[in-house]
């Protein structure tokens, strides 16, 4: 009875320090993701305009070039050094920028602006994420 509490405690034990140890790994850099989650606020933000069609040429310009700004980090901290990846964050790059140029002042605007982009989103994220 006794060894068998102890192998569970064991047990339960390991789980534990396993999970904060995956926590800690993930933890120590959290900005892949911080750059992920804050274009993804910023994409949620114009599509939202869309949904509602409330399209409003200053907020979708502040949203375009937050989204210029971050996609810029997403090659300094994912440190993957491969050539597609690369390829496809500076499409996303050159994408926004050309968004943004365009100020897109109404709805329709919007959504041709952001195919581009989110296609260049869904490109990477078929094959690294
Ligand atoms: C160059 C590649 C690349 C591009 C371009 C890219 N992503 Fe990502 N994205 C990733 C990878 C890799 C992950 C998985 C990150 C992880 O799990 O650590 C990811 C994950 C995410 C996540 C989930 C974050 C999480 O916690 O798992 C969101 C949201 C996201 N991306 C939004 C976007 C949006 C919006 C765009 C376009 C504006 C975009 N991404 C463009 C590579 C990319």
């Amino acid at each position: 009875m006794r060894a068998a509490l102890l192998i569970l405690l064991g047990l339960v034990i390991g789980v534990i320090g396993t999970s904060q140890v995956m926590n800690a790994l993930a933890a120590r850099n959290p900005m892949p993701k911080a750059v992920m989650h804050t274009m993804g606020y910023h994409m949620g933000e114009l599509k939202q305009e869309l949904k509602t069609q409330q399209c409003d040429a200053a907020k979708i310009q502040q949203h375009l070039l937050r989204l210029q700004s971050t996609a810029t980090d997403i090659l300094p901290t994912f440190g993957i050094a491969d050539k597609g990846f690369a390829d496809d964050a500076n499409q996303l790059q050159t994408r926004l920028q050309q968004a943004a140029v365009s100020a897109p002042a109404t709805c329709a605007a919007l959504a041709a602006a952001l195919k581009p982009v989110g296609e260049t989103c869904q490109s990477c994220h078929r094959q690294y994420r």
